[in-house]
């Protein structure tokens, strides 16, 4: 009795969990999909003894993966890990993404580098011919943060990139604060040319700590469809 898009998401995350093994160290993503693969994560724990141990990308996914009974440590604690499952917002034919639409771009971009294989699960309205319909998210400091958004916004007029207008992303009446206390810009670019040199560039700027484009990151994308068969990319 799930609906098509909730099947599909589903569907993508159970295929995505037949790559945990026993013992492994295995990043968990953020996002209403991401949220369908921790709790077949917390099945395989109960009823098949499926020991690994997870590293959560938001404090959101901290707390689903401690309802649901999957043991997690701090990255920290784990430093280098076998695989991260979780959601994106956009993908390419490259396998190149578009992340950060939930705010968890940081974590996830720190987590999903510290690992050896990255496993994207989406369903097909992400696939895109080039990234940027999505708003790019980029997480700023508030220290300065309007400077911030000036110099992001010349950056984008000296890439000659398309429908350039940047927005801080809001909770209500209040600029939405990150996981590590920081604000979002969403750009609105409609088509990116050349996410590399965007997020290269981007990255150059000082109070940026962060872009959402995941760029050679992902190494393979599970899509599930809402008939509930699933196709894998890599
Ligand atoms: C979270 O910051 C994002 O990167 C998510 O991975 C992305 O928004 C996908 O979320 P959904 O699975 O809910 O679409």
């Amino acid at each position: 009795d799930l609906s098509p898009i909730d099947r599909a998401k589903f569907v993508a995350a159970k295929r995505a969990v037949e790559y945990v093994e026993d013992g492994m160290r295995v990043g968990l993503g953020t996002g209403s999909t991401a949220a369908w693969m921790v709790k077949c994560l917390g099945e395989l724990v109960r009823d098949e003894g499926l020991k690994f141990t997870g590293v959560a990308t938001s404090k959101r996914t901290a707390e689903l993966a401690q309802q649901v009974g999957v043991p997690i440590v701090t990255l920290d604690e784990a430093r280098w890990l076998d695989l991260t499952i979780d959601g994106a917002d956009e993908y390419d034919h490259n396998l190149h993404l578009i992340k950060g639409g939930g705010g968890a771009l940081l974590q996830e971009k720190i987590v999903a580098t510290a690992s050896d294989q990255m496993i994207v699960i989406a369903d097909i309205s992400k696939q895109v011919e080039a990234l940027g319909a999505f708003p790019l998210p980029v997480e700023i400091l508030k220290f300065g943060w309007q400077t911030t958004k000036a110099l992001v916004e010349e950056t984008l007029v000296s890439l000659d990139v398309l429908g350039q207008t940047t927005s801080l992303r809001m909770n209500r009446d209040e600029p939405y604060i990150t996981d590590e206390g920081n604000y979002i810009l969403d750009l609105h670019l409609r088509r990116i040319g050349n996410p590399r040199q965007l997020s290269l560039v981007l990255n150059q700027i000082p109070g940026v700590v962060e872009n959402g484009l995941f760029i050679d990151i992902c190494d393979i994308v599970i899509i599930g469809n809402g008939d509930g068969s699933v196709e894998v990319r890599d």
